[in-house]
């Protein structure tokens, strides 16, 4: 479980046993200590890769295993196709690749992260690092039996990572690998179990960050009583296991007055859908139905373990929906933190309930710059974008288009959905002022037109990750059903703006 190869940064020296890789382009050229360490084997790569039809093409690789001439084990030739085309995204994928090629057993393995044209840039250089890295993370805690190949696995491989530029790669890598750390936490949180990761258990690994000097505070249900969050405490009221809600915060901007970012995740360890029970397939996978709280954990750790240079407040309620003689009813009718009332009227729209008391609180007690809420909202945006763009709603042009471009540069993509009047009169009551579903109609905006009414003015965007926060499908980065999905998108979006 979470096995992440040590990378360690060090100068062009090729090894003289073990794996090698390389990288090539489509004219099929080296940079010059692969071209040198290749030398002994003369033309073997040339043959091999015209018989192969290997043409360098991006992410193809190439495997010249015991190759003559070369005392190595393997050398990976991995292609890049036009040097200059390649973005932050495709490095990373790029890393991904070459770990997935590793051969079974490898245990010395070196890369020589060069560029024939001349040298790879420090970043792009770590983003390939951080590629491997998050290829190599598995869940299997809680297999017991291993199978025989799983020795052979490239497991816990120390990966020499040769670059031209020492220095700045090191200073590079130490930023992406706390990025990758953050990743790879909010991929745990999404993977656990229900029975394992219930909100205290949740409350208790997200206070681990004090260690990284976030700080921490979690209210109790006593505390969040006291505070009127009872649409949030309504949601978790038949659950066995108390509700939580957590504030992370991490003060690393220059002025440490900052005003903060506010970043809320909706933190349903598990969503039976309570009274209005949902179906029994697939029901399993609500075990994911915190993947917005565990980003925002993730990301949290990011930010803390490269110090960023901003101030950013992470906020998570984490409940647990279950039917019961004390659950909440539909029918019911809550008075939320900012005081305005709520008809339930469909128990399996939990989210909503959590999340409208977090934003109002997040809003009100911090006053932030913008807010931007993550949530495995709505069956519906499955619908309408499958697992490939989260859902994004807002009120603020700037905030949205910051966030598609974020999402453009890190492949984490967002789709703007809309929002208005229309939609909003969707989810007034006849009972209070507003019901918790809109119909069956646009249920990703309606859901979203809800929360909307607890952010006041202050600009905010909402991710409906329903998509793209779970049971993700295997990429080049990895095949983990948890993909710790908007802890790049939400890193680069407070990288590129609030630390300047
Ligand atoms: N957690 C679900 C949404 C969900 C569905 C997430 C599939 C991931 C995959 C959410 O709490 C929910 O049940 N939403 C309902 C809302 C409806 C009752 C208005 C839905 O989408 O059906
Ligand atoms: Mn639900
Ligand atoms: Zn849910």
């Amino acid at each position: 479980m979470a096995i992440s190869p040590k990378i360690v940064i060090s100068d062009l020296k090729a090894p003289v046993n073990g794996t090698l890789v390389v990288i090539t382009d489509e004219d099929l050229e080296f940079g010059t200590a692969s071209k040198a360490a290749l030398k002994p084997s003369g033309d073997l790569f040339q043959r091999v890769a015209k018989i192969e039809k290997f043409k360098g093409k991006r992410s193809k690789v190439l495997d010249l295993a015991a190759p003559s001439g070369l005392k190595l084990e393997h050398v990976l030739v991995a292609g890049v196709g036009k040097a200059k085309d390649m973005k932050a995204e495709d490095w990373l994928k790029l890393g991904g690749t070459i770990m997935g090629r590793l051969p079974a057993a490898a245990r010395n393995v070196t890369v020589l992260a060069e560029l024939p044209g001349g040298k790879l840039a420090a970043g792009d250089a770590a983003q390939v690092a951080l590629g491997m890295k998050l290829r190599a993370y598995k869940f299997d805690r809680y297999k017991t039996k291993k199978k025989p190949e799983d020795d052979e696995k490239p497991h816990a491989v120390e990966v020499k990572f040769g670059v031209e530029d020492v220095a700045g790669t090191k200073k590079a890598w130490a930023h992406a690998s706390g990025v990758g750390d953050g990743i790879i936490l909010a991929r745990e949180l999404v993977n656990e179990p229900p029975n394992v990761l219930f909100p205290a258990e949740f409350a208790r690994r997200a206070s681990e960050l004090k260690k990284l000097g976030v700080q921490i505070e979690v209210l109790d249900e006593p505390a969040m009583k006291k505070l009127g969050m009872n649409a949030l405490l309504a949601v978790g009221q038949g659950s066995e296991r108390d509700s939580r809600l957590v504030v992370m915060r991490w003060n690393g901007a220059k002025k440490k007055s900052e005003t903060p970012v506010a970043i809320v995740g909706k933190g349903v360890c598990f969503d039976t859908g309570g009274i209005s029970i949902k179906p029994a397939a697939s029901m399993e996978d609500m075990k994911g139905d915190m993947a917005g709280a565990a980003c925002v954990t993730g990301l949290m750790h990011a930010l803390a373990a490269r110090k960023a240079e901003a101030n950013v407040i992470g906020v998570i309620g984490i409940v647990e929906n279950m039917p019961d003689g004390n659950s909440y009813r539909p029918g019911d009718i809550l008075k939320s933190y900012s005081g305005q009332t709520i008809e339930v009227i469909n128990t399996d729209a939990e989210g909503r309930l959590v999340l409208c008391d977090a934003l109002a609180y997040t809003n009100e007690r911090f006053k932030p710059k913008l807010i931007i809420d993550l949530a495995t909202l709505t069956g519906a945006i499955l619908v309408a974008l499958g697992q490939e763009y989260a859902g994004m709603f807002s009120n603020d042009d700037k905030l949205a288009e910051r966030l598609t471009e974020a999402g453009k540069v890190t492949g984490e993509h967002v789709w703007r959905m809309p929002l208005g009047p229309v939609y909003d009169k969707m989810i007034d009551s006849k009972f209070a002022d507003m019901k918790n579903t809109g119909g069956r109609f646009a249920g990703s905006i309606t859901a979203a037109q809800f929360l909307q009414r607890y952010v006041g003015k202050t600009p905010w965007a909402h991710l409906d990750i329903a998509g793209t926060g779970m049971a993700a499908h295997n990429t080049e980065i990895g095949d983990s059903w948890g993909p710790g999905w908007g802890v790049r998108l939400l890193n680069e979006f407070i990288a590129a703006h609030y630390e300047k």
